[in-house]
């Protein structure tokens, strides 16, 4: 239970109409949220009703888009633009949620009322996208000078952005970083009554708050963090300094989560974390992450389980037994090797060897001869030699992968990697990268057309994006399918015979 002033209530029952904002805010989390929602609901309502009465909203939304407004009893728009990873996904949703439980409405495109850019800072041309993103916001801002720019996630962790920001872009109403992502309501209610820019980031914590509003993209599918942060420090990689140290959560409230998920309707969970394999090293009563999924597994109405991402450090032979036993755990690994050489992957501080991905590789292919491998590689980093470069072709070749995300090295201020000699000139790291990526799709190509002419299990996702009247799915080792199909069949696990493999996808039909 809930508590604000005597108003008491579950996550699920909340009504925010019932919150007294004449009442101090409480002290806890995440009453304290709850409270800040109320508050935030009831400026914004404020201020759209004055709108409404003297015209201006009439003249900023036209005719018809304002009496939907007002049938729908929303008091402005909001979009959210997520660059980056799961976890940015996933908490973009949480900010979503937030935002429609304070009265606003969302919308896919930049002019809205609201904006707020949840960063990603992990290769550099994500940071140049977010430069762009906020060009033309500052054109759309200055046609509507009431409208609000907040930015949150990783980029903001680090100082030099923040400094460039408070700068050369001060028309940004509102920074904060990823530790804090649960205090929006409290931020926002402080930015409406202020003119300056309000900049709240945090350098670290310890604590995770549990039982915010949630909203899903999917209604059938849906990611559950297990874990935040990572310790693993590969010297290329920014993710440790502005995400925090490993943190797990609670596998009581994973579990509560996933169960409640699976009411709803859920019938796929991702579970989330920067190298999930470490799971549960920092909880007061130990666990690991095969022991999460036995329990997850256990769950009525979940029939598919994903995960992501494996370090390869820390995959044990418990986890490998585990999806081998499992119904539930779908047949795809992500398990990013970054290179094949030795020498770079001490450089890297990955931990392991060519030798030892080879063998766990196989070890992995033996126990469970289905399974897709799929994995990251970077290209370019720091001292890599052609010899080098060659040992990655050669896992890549040993291997065969489903499918590789391949990467230029691209160069984070402040780690270790940053700061070595011998960086690689760019036309030799490009050079590398079409080859290497040559060889990835030679052999995708090859591989990932292995069950043609099978019928297989596929949940079906969505509208086909160019078919009218067809569907896409995927398979459970993540394959996509395309195949006629009535929109009724969304969110459903279908059989389908895959007629034909086209690389990377296939298509199919219905079987009879
Ligand atoms: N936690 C995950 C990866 C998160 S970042 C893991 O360890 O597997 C996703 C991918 O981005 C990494 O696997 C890596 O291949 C790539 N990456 C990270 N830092 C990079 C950098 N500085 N330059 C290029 N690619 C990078
Ligand atoms: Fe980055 Fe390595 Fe952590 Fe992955 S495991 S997030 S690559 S430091
Ligand atoms: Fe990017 Fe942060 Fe994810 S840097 S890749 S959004 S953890």
């Amino acid at each position: 239970m809930i508590k604000i002033g005597d108003y008491e209530f579950e996550v699920k029952d909340f009504d925010v109409d019932q919150v007294d904002i004449s009442l101090d805010p409480p002290a806890e989390e995440p009453a304290r949220q709850y409270y800040f929602i109320a508050k935030v609901r009831a400026i914004l309502r404020e201020r759209f009703e004055a709108d409404v009465r003297s015209g201006a909203a009439l003249s900023h939304y036209g005719k018809e888009k304002l009496e939907d407004m007002l049938t729908k009893k929303v008091f402005g728009t909001f979009a959210v633009v997520t660059f980056g990873c799961q976890m940015n996904e996933k908490d973009s949703e949480k900010l979503t949620a937030v935002l429609e439980q304070c009265g606003l409405e969302k919308t896919d495109s930049e002019q809205a009322d609201l904006v707020l850019y949840n960063t990603c800072t992990v290769r550099e041309n994500a940071n140049q996208r977010l430069y762009g993103h906020l060009g033309y916001v500052h054109s759309l801002k200055k046609k509507n000078p009431n409208m609000i720019i907040g930015l949150c996630g990783c980029m903001m962790q680090e100082k030099h952005v923040v400094e460039k920001i408070q700068k050369s872009y001060r028309f940004v109403d509102l920074i904060f970083g990823t530790h804090n992502i649960f205090k929006l309501a409290e931020l926002l209610s402080e930015t409406l009554c202020k003119d300056t820019m309000e900049v709240d980031i945090w350098e670290g914590t310890d604590k995770i708050v549990e039982d915010l509003p949630a909203e899903r993209k999917y209604p059938f599918k849906s990611g559950v963090n297990i874990m935040f942060g990572c310790n693993n420090f590969c010297s290329y990689c920014i993710v440790p300094y502005v995400r925090g140290r490993e943190r797990s959560r609670e596998p009581e409230e994973i579990l509560k989560e996933i169960k409640n998920l699976a009411s709803q309707g859920v019938i796929e969970v991702m579970l989330l974390g920067q190298n999930v394999n470490s799971y549960g090293k920092t909880l007061k009563e130990p666990m690991t992450f095969a022991e999460l999924l036995k329990e997850a597994e256990k769950i009525d109405g979940i029939e598919r389980i994903r995960f992501m991402t494996s370090h390869p450090k820390d995959l044990s032979d418990e986890l490998i037994q585990v999806m081998k036993d499992s119904k539930k755990i779908c047949r795809h690994l992500h398990l990013p090797m970054q290179s094949g050489s030795t020498r770079i992957l001490k450089a890297m501080n990955r931990r392991y060897t060519k030798e030892q991905y080879l063998a766990l590789a196989a070890k992995i292919k033996e126990a469970i001869p289905d399974i897709s491998l799929t994995t990251d590689i970077i290209v370019g980093f720091p001292g890599e030699t052609e010899e080098d470069f060659e040992d990655t072709l050669d896992v890549v070749r040993k291997v065969r992968f489903d499918s590789a995300f391949t990467f230029l090295y691209s160069k984070r201020t402040g780690t270790p990697a940053a700061a070595m000699e011998d960086q690689i000139p760019e036309d030799v790291a490009k050079a590398r990268f079409d080859r290497l990526l040559a060889e990835v799709q030679k052999i995708a190509g090859e591989v990932c057309g292995r069950d043609v002419h099978t019928v297989q299990k596929v949940l079906a996702e969505e509208k086909d994006a160019r078919e009218e009247g067809w569907l896409t799915g995927r398979l459970s080792n993540n394959t996509t399918v395309h195949f006629p199909g009535d929109i009724s069949l969304i969110g459903k696990i279908v059989d389908v015979y895959l007629e034909e493999s086209r690389g990377f996808y296939y298509t199919g039909r219905l079987k009879d």
